[in-house]
């Protein structure tokens, strides 16, 4: 490797566009996501659950999107001789699908699980947005469509970020109606674009025939001042839409949790109804002052989607949840230098030390002793070099090294030293995981 990169040479294969790939160095930031979101998930009585990452597209098509959409635009689609198959572009239709399959309606209502894992989407790289990606989800599935379940989903979701570190955490909501609104509010919406078609972009005037909701998402400057005047959902929504609304709203107060109200909402794909909300997290570096990066970057998305199971062939049952993108809370957790915690390591380790041909057949056996016995061991048996063993050790923060050389393997005896006194000793071979215990307390 260090030969390619002298002469600058790129290597004959890399990584695949937009595919994040996670390396050792940033695991430690990972690990603690990982910790706080599964330990406060678990915590709230959710249970984790793992589904296929390969599915069939209609599972999508369905509910998420159907053609035209985004969704199927950005869908990873596996050549097969007669099967649709695709790489899943997120989970929660995932999880919905398990939840028919494997009978969850059985089970005490609602059901809550989270889940972690990859999701694919064709989508242009840039930062933030990545073609594999994984995300961390929660799904709260069964019973009432009661409105304490989105309150509950959205407070979870701001514990976790708040356990992590993140001082600003907002969450910003809206209600875009359901079965029995909605098909007014698209009419309206679309008859206002419709009158105001020549003033919005190109998108705009397909997307208000094929997914009208979707023109909100839209961030061109010509399409603002349409959007600024366009029909607002709160007006019109049902008053039974309303009340969910409010009431979610109120239990979020109660809470202590801070929302805004954002009627230009709209999520990305088709299954929602009712609440839907963004989180987002304030994404400046450390040092910046907040007006000099008022950038908040979301970092989540949920809702409610109580037709979602009835879309792909199951009875009507409600639903609520969210999901991070893992990639881009991880890329603020460094920016902000938010702390982790010291990786714990579970086992005290020692450096194992040898000198010698005859010293290292011997060596591989003692050194699968110690871990028998519970110990960590860091080694060098590849580095013959008696100095740069101890460099290794140096550097893998080892505190004892057991050294053995060839008047060892000749006495059945090894030396233990201490490296931050230097103090040594030499024991028989038979105590040396017990002596070694010891040392390590
Ligand atoms: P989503 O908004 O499509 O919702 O994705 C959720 C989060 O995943 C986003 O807020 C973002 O942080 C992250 N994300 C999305 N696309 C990318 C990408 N290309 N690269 C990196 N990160 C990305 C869902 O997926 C729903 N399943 C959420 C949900 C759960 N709704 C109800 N339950």
């Amino acid at each position: 490797m260090e030969k390619e990169q002298k002469k600058n040479k790129k290597p004959a294969f890399v990584a695949v566009k937009g595919i994040y790939e996670i390396m050792p160095a940033e695991f430690p930031w990972w690990d603690r996501f990982l910790e706080v979101a599964e330990g406060v998930s678990k915590f709230y009585n959710f249970e984790r659950i793992e589904t296929g990452i390969v599915e069939n597209a209609d599972l999508f098509l369905r509910s998420a999107g159907g053609e035209g959409t985004d969704v199927h635009k950005e869908m990873f689609f596996i050549k097969s001789n007669k099967d649709k198959w695709v790489l899943r572009p997120e989970a929660t239709a995932s999880v919905a699908r398990a939840y028919i399959e494997y009978g969850f309606s059985r089970l005490q209502q609602p059901v809550k699980l989270f889940y972690f894992g990859p999701m694919f989407r064709h989508e242009n790289p840039q930062a933030g947005r990545y073609r594999e990606f994984r995300q961390f989800g929660v799904e709260i599935i069964g019973g009432e469509n009661d409105p304490v379940f989105d309150a509950q989903a959205i407070s979870l979701a701001s514990r976790i970020l708040k356990e992590i570190g993140f001082k600003d955490v907002v969450v910003e909501v809206n209600s875009i109606g359901c079965r029995v609104c909605q098909p007014a509010i698209k009419k309206k919406i679309q008859k206002y674009y419709r009158t105001n078609i020549k003033k919005v972009c190109r998108d705009c005037q397909t997307r208000i025939d094929v997914n009208p909701f979707r023109v909100f998402d839209c961030k061109r400057e010509e399409c603002q001042e349409v959007k600024k005047a366009a029909p607002v959902f709160l007006d019109l929504v049902c008053s039974n839409c309303q009340k969910h609304l409010k009431d979610v709203l109120e239990y979020l107060e109660e809470l202590s949790i801070s929302y805004e109200l954002n009627n230009n909402l709209v999520r990305g794909l088709d299954y929602y109804d009712r609440t839907v909300f963004e989180i987002f997290v304030e994404a400046g570096s450390k040092g910046e002052k907040k007006e000099e990066n008022a950038s908040k970057l979301a970092v989540g998305g949920g809702g409610r989607y109580d037709y979602l199971i009835e879309m792909i062939g199951g009875r009507p049952t409600a639903g609520v949840g969210f999901s991070f993108g893992v990639e881009r809370i991880i890329e603020i957790m460094k920016k902000k230098e938010i702390k982790i915690p010291a990786q714990k390591n579970k086992y005290k380790s020692v450096f194992f030390v040898h000198v010698g041909e005859v010293a290292k057949k011997r060596s591989l056996k003692l050194v699968e002793e110690l871990r028998k016995n519970g110990v960590g061991v860091i080694e060098g048996l590849s580095k013959d070099s008696f100095a740069k063993q101890l460099k290794m050790a140096d550097k893998g923060g080892a505190e004892v090294a057991v050294i053995l050389g060839q008047r060892e393997v000749f006495e059945e005896s090894v030396i233990i030293k201490n490296l931050k006194t230097g103090i040594q000793e030499t024991v028989p071979v038979e105590k040396m995981a017990e002596e070694v215990k010891r040392h390590i307390k």
